[in-house]
Order: structure tokens, then sequence, then C-alpha cells
């Protein structure tokens, strides 16, 4: 039994140490009492549903969607199953400590949002408003190539939080060189090169839909801000460029107009220098380049110094040639479930991973992640930090920057408790002891 003792007025130091988990069970169950209970619901697939009421067809369809049948996005929550916690009783958990470190960053917890593109779908302020949550919360942001805002402007809310930036190696390595140079100098402090993009994935309800938003000038702002593509939007088009069709009707003239208002400066001046269209054309003749190869990586490792991860890695031979090629970490990742129907998911695969890496390069998780349960098994795999994706939007589209702040915070809180409850005080004891494997 503790000898310790504690004057009456003095609380015992772990008690005074703040935990949001605790904080903000209490603070829901004490609003209950007058009726009041949270505008978002807990659970993240509730939060999907609420959010299909909310927006537009074209925007849940292109958020919510996957490739093929599904069967990868099935999958990405099937295989968290898998994997179960074993709680272990008697271990002082009364202080709990979800701090962490990733590429020399000091991190209250090992979450990240993940790069998402055309966030104006969910919410007018789109990557502003995750940037003003992310920087509320101190959750690094890791900035979309295909955000609705120039990376020089998220960074401007985000003020000193952390963030890095997320690159599509475009046709043209003037641009990649471009763009990774703009995200140096806005402070980001890590390039994450996402690999399995390298064309659309068959993405049956945006299909059904006739839905693309880039061709509508959504999601391309890195690119209309950069000195690199303006210059690209001059040159005459290649004669095997793909055009736009030129037929005219209402449909059309609603996709000039919004290619128009997406555009930076006026929207007179813009439509009478057709440079919203041009940069349309430009875009979709630029934007990826499927015959990128391991060779390619040596650019980027010349023009930057960042740490680079490779995003979407899942072979155990592919993160041993990352290591080979001279990369710093491993984004595992699916997609989401957009690319290939029928892959494997990230969490299947990580364990493998984590064992082919042996500990030379840090692995973060991605694809699937949705309770605090989840952070907590990919932790106990092995991964050094895990990225939330579509739930934000979700939050995003209901709440704008308090939704994203929200979501991030039940998260959080769901994974300190899950943490201390399984007995685990922090990341450092989160390991495969802690589970049972099938
Ligand atoms: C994405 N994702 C993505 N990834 C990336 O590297 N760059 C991007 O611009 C985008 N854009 C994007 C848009 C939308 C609408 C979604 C849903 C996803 C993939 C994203 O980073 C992440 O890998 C998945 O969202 C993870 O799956 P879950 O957990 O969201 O299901």
């Amino acid at each position: 039994m503790s000898t310790e003792t504690t004057s009456p007025t003095s609380r015992p130091a772990h008690i005074t140490r703040r935990s949001l988990a605790l904080e903000r069970q209490r603070d829901i169950y004490l609003s209950g009492i007058s009726g009041k209970t949270p505008n978002l619901p807990l659970d993240l697939n509730k939060l999907e549903a609420l959010a299909e009421k909310k927006m537009d067809r074209e925007a849940f369809a292109y958020i919510r969607g996957g490739a093929g049948l599904g069967s990868t996005m099935t999958q990405n929550r099937q295989d968290f199953q898998s994997f179960r916690i074993i709680p272990r009783m008697l271990r002082d958990v009364s202080v709990r400590d979800t701090s962490t470190e990733l590429f020399g960053m000091a991190l209250d917890s090992p979450l990240l949002l993940s790069p998402i593109g055309v966030l104006e779908m969910a919410h007018k302020y789109g990557d502003l408003a995750v940037a003003q949550a992310c920087r509320e919360t101190r959750t690094p942001m890791i900035i979309s190539n295909q955000a609705s805002y120039p990376m020089e402007e998220i960074c401007e809310v985000l003020g000193t939080s952390p963030r890095w930036f997320q690159l599509y190696w475009s046709k043209s390595n003037k641009l990649v060189e471009s763009l990774v140079k703009r995200a140096q100098n806005c402070g980001c402090s890590a390039i994450v090169v996402t690999l399995d993009t390298t064309m659309l994935g068959w993405r049956m309800e945006d299909l059904d839909l006739g839905y693309l938003p880039f061709l509508r000038g959504k999601g391309i702002a890195q690119y209309v801000s950069d000195p690199i593509f303006q210059k690209l939007m001059d040159i005459p088009p290649a004669p095997d460029a793909v055009e736009p069709p030129r037929k005219i009707n209402f449909s059309s003239i609603k996709t000039l107009f919004q290619q128009v208002s997406n555009y930076p400066g006026g929207f007179w001046e813009t439509l009478k220098s057709q440079r919203s269209m041009k940069a349309v054309k430009t875009f979709i003749n630029v934007y990826s380049r499927p015959s990128l190869t391991w060779e390619d990586l040596a650019f980027l490792r010349d023009i930057t110094e960042l740490p680079i991860l490779l995003k979407g890695i899942l072979h155990p031979e592919d993160a041993q040639m990352a290591i080979d090629y001279g990369m710093d970490g491993l984004l595992v990742s699916n997609h989401g479930g957009r690319q290939v129907d029928g892959s494997v998911s990230a969490i299947e695969m990580l364990p493998e991973l984590v064992d082919a890496v042996a500990g030379r390069i840090p692995i973060v998780m991605d694809s699937g992640i949705r309770c605090g349960a989840d952070v907590f098994k990919a932790l106990a795999v092995g991964a050094q930090g895990v990225c939330l994706g579509r739930p934000y939007v979700y939050g995003l589209a209901l709440e704008g920057a308090a939704g994203v702040q929200a979501v991030i915070h039940n998260l959080l809180s769901d994974f300190e408790l899950n943490m201390g409850l399984a007995g685990c005080r922090n990341l450092e004891e989160i390991n495969r002891d802690c589970l049972k494997t099938s």
C-alpha cells in the first residue's frame, strides 16, 4: 500500500496532468445533464451517413467512392478484425502519454491527417479550415498536391504547426522541382510522394455521374499558383494532347463558369484571357507520369534534403527497394481503396512491411483508420504513425474547422482510453505482445 500522503487541498501530481480523453468524456456527459448531446456523432461511420445528407451528390460520391466494386475499402475495415487487443491489468495507467517523435518532430500523438485533394467540395474554405483544425490540435497536416488553396496560404493558417507536402509526380520535372522548393520554403518538413495514382482508378460512382472535379478547375490550386505551371500553360499543346470537347450547352457553360471562378484573379479578365481553360487542359496533360520508375527517385533525392516518404507501398520487396534507393520513410496505404479493386489492405500487409524494414526507416500507416483501436493496432504491429483520411473530410463538410477538430479530438480520446485500458502508459509500451492475431 502506498505511504504517499497528500494534503486535502492538493491533488496528487498525476491527477492534475491533463487528459484529453477524460476531459472530453466528462464535458460530454456533463452537457448531457442539461440535455445537450454532441453535434457530431462519435462513431465515424455515422458521421459518413450524416455528411451524405448534407453534401451534394457529386461531392459525396467523389469522397466516399472507391475503385471497382469497392472490395478494397471493405477489406481495409475487415482486416482490422484479424488483430485483437489483449488488455493487461494492474499496471498503473493513471498517467497516459500519447506523445511521440517522427523525423525529428515532437508530436502530441501519432496521428497525422492524410493528404486529401479537392477539399473545396466538402467546404468552401477546404484546406484552410483543415489547417485551422490542425493548428488548434497540433496535428501534422499533409498538404495535398490537389489542394484547393495554394500551399503558401495553407501554411500561413498553420502558423508553426507541423506540415508535410504530398507530391504527385507530373510529366514535368521542372514542375516537380518547383513544387518541392515551394513546399520547403513554406516550412514543410517532409515530402510524401504518392506512387499509387499514376492513373485514376476505375471509380464507378464518379464515372456514373460523369464527374471529375479537376475538369471544373477544382483541386488544381497548387498548379495555377506555380510559376513553372504558368509557363507550361503558354506552350502550345502536343498534337496528341487531350482536348476537352467543345460542345456548347447548359452543362458546358456551367463548367466554364466553374473553371473561371476557380481560377485566381478577376472573373472577366480570366474569361477573356481563357487562362482557366488553358489551366485545365495543361493540367490534364501534365499531372501524372505512369512511366515513373525507381530510377527517377534519384532526381527527387538530388533536389531536396527533406525526408522523402513513399506513399502507396504494400509489398515488402518495394519496402526494401525504397531503402535501397535512399528513401526515408514509408506511408503504407492503398489510397483508401480508390485505386486497385481487390487489393490487399494496408493493415494486412503492415506486419510484413515492418519486418522487412526492421526499424531502418519509419512507417506510417493509412487506409481504413476509423477508431482508437485501429490506431492502437497499427502501432502495436510496428507503425510509428497513422493517418486519418475520409472521416476528417466528413467533419469538414458538416462543421468546417470545428468539425475537423471534433473528429481529431474524438479519435485521440478513444485512442488514449483504449491504450490505458489495454494496460499501456505510452507508445513504447504498445507492441506486438499486446495483440492476438488470427
Ligand atoms: C484521397 N487520397 C489522396 N492521396 C494523396 O496522396 N493525394 C491526394 O490528393 C489524395 N486525394 C484524395 C481525395 C479523396 C476524396 C480521398 C478519399 C482520398 C488518399 C488519402 O490520402 C488516403 O490514402 C485515404 O483517404 C485513406 O483511406 P481512408 O482511411 O480515408 O478510407
